[in-house]
């Protein structure tokens, strides 16, 4: 959702600020703004549109000797886009940015009403300004404790006061803050990738707890007013790791990433050939004394499970449910000490799967998670934690971290069936060796990238059309059709093949191409049988393929794509390749925001 920075120190806090706020825009980009201590006064400037929109109204501002400063891009929630309605908000000494909903911003605007307070926007962040306003007698901290009690739903704040420059003030409630002092100063934000510059050590600021950020330190203080340690973490991205590296788009760059992110993944835990959760410290009871795993996770990371009910089931011959978290906790899922919660989040901050992890600790149910942002909330909160090592994932549409989200699963799927005896040392090692080269085999599909262009091109006049597969396949049509919609705009739905004729294939006709995923032998057959049902009606059809077919003609397809042969179980790495080539493709030949599509977030922290 919304991006924040604050900084104070010795560097020029605009270009601190504003060069944050370009790390951060992919959190949320329709308006920004920052506001500075300027001598003993604050100054705030905003607009509605991109990062690089503030910039040019920073530069003509022309700023001189700010030091200390907060800034935000925003991700509408209450309120329209507007100038009026961007953050920072100011209301009488209060001066704030904020991530997350107010829930009872009526109430208390009611409340404020009384007094004879209104305010200029529609948003619930200026009431939360009126209200730590309100409780503001000359004491920062001791106004927002109080405030604190007041206000209800998830924030993260930065504050300054009127009266006290060269100091930010920050709590959250749900909503991530991360911190740092560095020689630079002290900076704190959403998200790790915009302290890179700063610092690589960093600290996640604990709930309900006040920070007081100044140039030279940064301390902590709990509601009862004591001091608080913060733990400290070390990430171990760089700096390059969040920039373009020469790529056009953040996600072509993520694209090819994919191998080494991967590698990354699985290499710390395979020993003597066999996956192992021994540095991870997820013991083996959690696979042994587990009869039934709930999987469950937001967009892509739920895509991601799909594939992991599919091998967890097929492997380990345990009973596993997926849902999407927006749904699993008004479903009543039925959870007890025996069952095992597995959420994917690529962020850890993702507030629907957060709160069913919460459910099913309410259960007695365990929960392990697979989260790429070290020390995010889900991480913490969650039972045990496997670490994807995908690095900073910088476009809203994602693509190395879904592929590190699958080889965890294959994985979790091998070392339970290996410590359930479902699968003996000697098959659970050719299955690790296959999952290498599964994920070796991707460079070769790295290297026709040029190729998918010209697929692409056939869907240059689409306006919708359809994914089409069986098992794995069908989990995969689910993920490019996602793709496809979040950054083409062009409709797409996925559809399990054989269901296609049981209503959907009225909606075939010559202008609706079909992309056939076939990679699964055992239904191969089958999935030719539903192309030529489509194809009858008209449609344009591209097939990928495991290895190539020279038995397929024109009559079957307008294109076939193959991924290189690979145990069908492994398809699922290059076919995600692939279909993240057709959606990129598509998006730029249509002259797209690739890596900020409309409307979308890439870190969603509110239900
Ligand atoms: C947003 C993003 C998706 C992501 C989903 C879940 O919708 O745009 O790319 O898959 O959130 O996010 P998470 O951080 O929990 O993986």
């Amino acid at each position: 959702m919304c991006g924040i920075i604050g900084f104070t120190g010795t560097l020029d806090a605009t270009n601190v600020l504003t060069k944050g706020l370009s790390q951060l825009e992919y959190r949320g980009y329709d308006s920004a703004g920052i506001a500075f201590f300027e001598n003993e006064s604050i100054r705030t400037i905003k607009t509605t549109g991109k990062v690089q929109c503030l910039k040019e109204k920073v530069e003509a501002a022309n700023v001189t000797g700010a030091t200390c400063g907060i800034g935000h891009t925003r991700w509408a929630t209450h309120g329209g886009v507007s100038d009026i309605n961007s953050h920072p908000h100011t209301f009488g000494n209060v001066t704030l940015i904020h991530n997350g909903i107010i829930e009872n911003y009526k109430e208390l605007q009611e409340e404020l009403a009384l007094q004879g307070k209104t305010p200029v926007s529609q948003t619930d962040t200026e009431i939360a300004a009126m209200v730590i306003d309100d409780c503001f007698t000359g004491d920062p901290i001791e106004a927002i404790k109080k405030a604190d009690a007041r206000l209800e739903g998830q924030y993260g704040f930065c504050v300054m006061f009127k009266g006290h420059p060269g100091k930010i003030f920050c709590i959250r409630n749900g909503s991530p803050l991360v911190a740092t002092h560095a020689e630079a100063g002290s900076v704190i934000a959403s998200d790790m990738v915009a302290l890179l510059d700063y610092s690589k050590d960093y600290f996640v600021l604990p709930e309900h707890v006040i920070a007081t950020l100044t140039k030279d330190e940064i301390t902590l203080v709990d509601l009862e007013g004591n001091s608080v340690e913060p733990e400290m973490l070390h990430v171990d991205w760089d700096v390059d790791a969040a920039m373009k590296g020469g790529y056009e788009y953040f996600m072509l760059k993520e694209i090819h990433d994919q191998p080494d992110a991967l590698m990354n993944t699985i290499r710390p835990r395979v020993k003597n050939g066999l996956p192992t959760f021994e540095a991870d410290n997820v013991p083996d009871e959690v696979f042994t004394h587990c009869n039934r795993i709930l999987i469950t996770a937001c967009g892509t990371a739920m895509h991601a499970g799909l594939v992991g009910k599919n091998l967890i089931e097929r492997l380990a011959k345990v009973p596993v449910t997926v849902d999407v978290a927006s749904e699993f906790r008004y479903n009543e899922p039925i959870m007890d000490e025996n069952t095992l919660l597995i959420t994917i989040s690529q962020s850890g901050e993702t507030a629907d799967t957060l709160a069913a992890i919460r459910l099913a600790k309410e259960h007695g149910a365990k929960t392990l998670s697979i989260v790429n942002v070290k020390g995010s909330t889900i991480a913490r909160e969650s039972d045990y934690v496997l670490y994807t090592h995908a690095g900073p994932e910088i476009a809203v549409a994602s693509t190395k971290a879904y592929t590190v989200q699958l080889s965890v699963f294959y994985l979790i799927a091998a070392r339970f069936a290996f410590v359930t005896n479902k699968l003996n040392e000697e098959e659970t090692k050719t299955f690790i060796a296959n999952l290498e080269n599964a994920i070796e085999s991707l460079n070769e599909i790295l290297e026709k990238e040029m190729d998918f262009d010209e697929v692409s091109a056939s869907l240059d006049n689409a306006t919708s059309l359809f994914y089409i597969g069986r098992g794995l396949d069908e989990c995969l049509s689910r993920e490019g059709s996602l793709k496809l919609k979040e950054i083409s705009y062009i409709h797409s739905e996925a559809y399990a093949a054989g269901e296609l004729k049981h209503g959907t294939i009225s909606l075939i006709t010559d202008d609706v191409p079909v992309i056939a995923l076939a990679t699964q032998h055992n239904v191969y057959s089958k999935m030719i049988s539903n192309i030529r049902e489509v194809k009858a009606r008209g449609a344009k059809v591209i097939l990928i393929t495991n290895g190539e077919d020279e038995s397929i003609d024109e009559s079957i397809c307008s294109f076939q794509v193959s991924i290189p042969k690979v145990d069908d179980m492994f398809a699922p790495f290059g076919t995600a390749v692939i279909v993240q080539y057709l959606a990129y493709f598509c998006a730029v030949r249509r002259g797209l925001n690739v890596d900020q599509p409309r409307n979308l977030a890439k870190s969603v922290t509110v239900e």
